[in-house]
């Protein structure tokens, strides 16, 4: 594999990290996935976009322009001949003795990234998954999407333990998103998910599947809902750039709908298959 460190193409033996990385000790941090379909990044003005709008909301500005990160994404691409996969790129505020304010002007920040084969989640998207909720401990700025993830990694690992696909965070009784993805609830033909607010990340898949709602004539609204409200969906929806659309077919061992992937969860799975490179 060939990744990309401060500027230089290498293979990983060549990828020199300093102990002082702010990422490293203080999740200082932002970052990026993005989908690769087809040897095509899939929406990658988007991701970048969002990743400036991160740094810029924690005070890093990145070294390079949208169009240079999205250039280097695509020479990973190619460099490590990827068909199906994924881009994931990381900017740190750099590396210097560990003091927590930030470093004087000389301090660069720290851009890494590489490209990795991952295939589509065929079986999810066809089975669904099940899900369980989390109190959502997080800070209140989740749109940001930040390196710092532990409370997402607690909620991914107790989802894990109760072998769960993904955590769903509550936020006083509020369904806000998943630890790695967003959630879409379908009642009585409208689609409902959390208003893009400091308390969720505005998924660029999610976005796509509201687009793909307007397109389809399928009413969408931006609307909190409770878990109670959850557990009474006719369909419930995760998306993410490597999830895709997925059918969430139970939340706390309880069944969704009929259980199974439901009529709106296919035809915008199906929406979404069309418009891939
Ligand atoms: N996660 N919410 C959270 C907390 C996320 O971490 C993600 C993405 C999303 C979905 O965003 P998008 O549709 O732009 O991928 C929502 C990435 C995939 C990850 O951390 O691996």
């Amino acid at each position: 594999t060939i990744y990309f460190i401060d500027g230089q193409f290498t293979e990983k033996d060549g990828v020199k990290i300093s102990i002082d990385d702010r990422g490293y000790y203080f999740g200082d941090g932002v970052y990026e996935v993005i989908k690769v379909y087809n040897g095509e990044l899939y929406t990658a003005e988007e991701h970048m976009t969002r990743l400036f709008q991160s740094a810029s909301k924690i005070k890093l500005a990145i070294p390079h322009t949208e169009r240079q990160l999205i250039e280097i994404a695509e020479e990973l691409v190619k460099k490590n001949e990827i068909d199906t996969g994924h881009v994931y790129m990381q900017v740190t505020r750099g590396a210097t003795q560990r003091l927590h304010h930030f470093p004087e002007t000389n301090v660069s920040p720290v851009v890494t990234a590489y490209a990795i084969l991952n295939p589509r989640p065929l079986t999810n998207l066809k089975d669904g998954v099940a899900t369980k909720t989390v109190d959502d401990i997080r800070w209140l700025r989740c749109d940001i999407k930040s390196l710092n993830l532990l409370g997402n990694v607690m909620a991914k690992q107790e989802a894990h333990e109760a072998e769960c696909a993904e955590a769903i965070f509550v936020r006083d009784g509020i369904v806000m998103e998943g630890s790695s993805s967003n959630m879409f609830g379908v009642k009585g033909g409208v689609v409902y998910t959390h208003p893009a607010t400091n308390l969720i990340l505005n998924g660029i898949t999610r976005r796509v599947v509201m687009q793909l709602c307007a397109d389809l004539g399928i009413q969408v609204e931006e609307k909190e809902f409770t878990t109670e409200e959850a557990f009474e969906m006719d369909e419930f929806i995760m998306t993410s750039t490597t999830a895709e659309v997925t059918p969430v077919i139970s939340i706390d061992g309880k069944q969704i709908g009929s259980g199974a992937p439901g009529p709106i969860t296919m035809k915008l799975q199906e929406a979404f298959a069309k418009q891939l490179p």
